[in-house]
């Protein structure tokens, strides 16, 4: 896989990656050719209802990755390493090894030089690696809250930094999440593994987004950098509300 996503951004293809968290959803996205479907702890948010990703267990992507995996006939899936599940190379080889099972044909998970060892000992077990840096999800509490990075030139060394690091590790692809405009750029002339921003601008090989962001199925949120194409959420409300009035009647 690793080669096929060079060759691909050699080539000036650019990747879709959306997230999945169930089969009906993997399958529509899958129709509709979507490259890549990310069974992304942000299910912690837009499907179990905690306010970040962090409470998101390996037993809970497991279980949606199974779902995923049986709607995905061509799209790669990517599933999730959640918070605490790769401390070690050790775990995170363990972990990887369990979303693999469930179907997952490459993990994901957050961190760039400090995280190289868990890449490099999930690759040695024969797993598929996509990195994840910038903006991680998993250390909001941590950080106090989402702010865009790379904003400075220390800042975008340190990216830059970051992203060669997990490139050497042996990952195939690159997250690049909230990342000023340029700093993202730069980060993706850097490498030859493709990077999929998000909030990240135009700059990478590709790009991922929240599903229910694009479909407007979380209207209680919804990030600036995100271009709702449909929704869902209001089509839902007035099938109910019709539902409920016919019922009544
Ligand atoms: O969990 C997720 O959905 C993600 C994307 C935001 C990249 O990691």
């Amino acid at each position: 896989m690793t080669q096929d996503l060079i060759t691909r951004k050699a080539r000036g293809e650019r990747l879709a990656m959306l997230t999945a968290y169930d089969y009906p959803t993997a399958r529509l996205l899958d129709e509709s050719g979507v490259h890549m479907l990310l069974v992304g702890d942000s299910l912690g948010m837009v499907v179990l209802g905690y306010p970040d990703t962090t409470e998101v267990t390996l037993a809970d992507i497991v279980h949606h990755t199974r779902a995923v995996a049986r709607g995905a006939k061509r799209a790669v899936v990517v599933a999730d390493l959640p918070f605490h599940t790769y401390e070690t190379p050790e775990q995170a080889v363990a972990s990887a090894r369990s979303l693999v099972e469930a179907g997952a044909k490459a993990v994901k998970l957050e961190g760039g030089v400090a995280k190289c060892a868990q890449i490099e000992a999930i690759r040695n077990a024969g797993i598929q690696v996509v990195g994840h840096i910038g903006m991680l999800p998993q250390r909001v509490r941590i950080e106090g809250g989402y702010r865009i990075k790379g904003k400075t030139a220390e800042e975008g060394d340190a990216l830059v930094a970051d992203a060669l690091a997990v490139e050497s590790a042996g990952a195939c692809a690159l997250v690049v999440e909230l990342v000023a405009h340029d700093t993202a750029t730069r980060v993706t002339q850097s490498v030859k593994i493709p990077t999929i921003g998000i909030g990240a601008g135009s700059g990478c090989d590709g790009q991922v987004l929240v599903t229910h962001d694009l479909i407007g199925l979380f209207p209680w949120f919804v990030p600036k950098f995100a271009t709702q194409r449909a929704q869902v959420a209001t089509d839902i409300q007035r099938a109910a509300r019709e539902f409920v009035a016919s019922v009544k009647a």
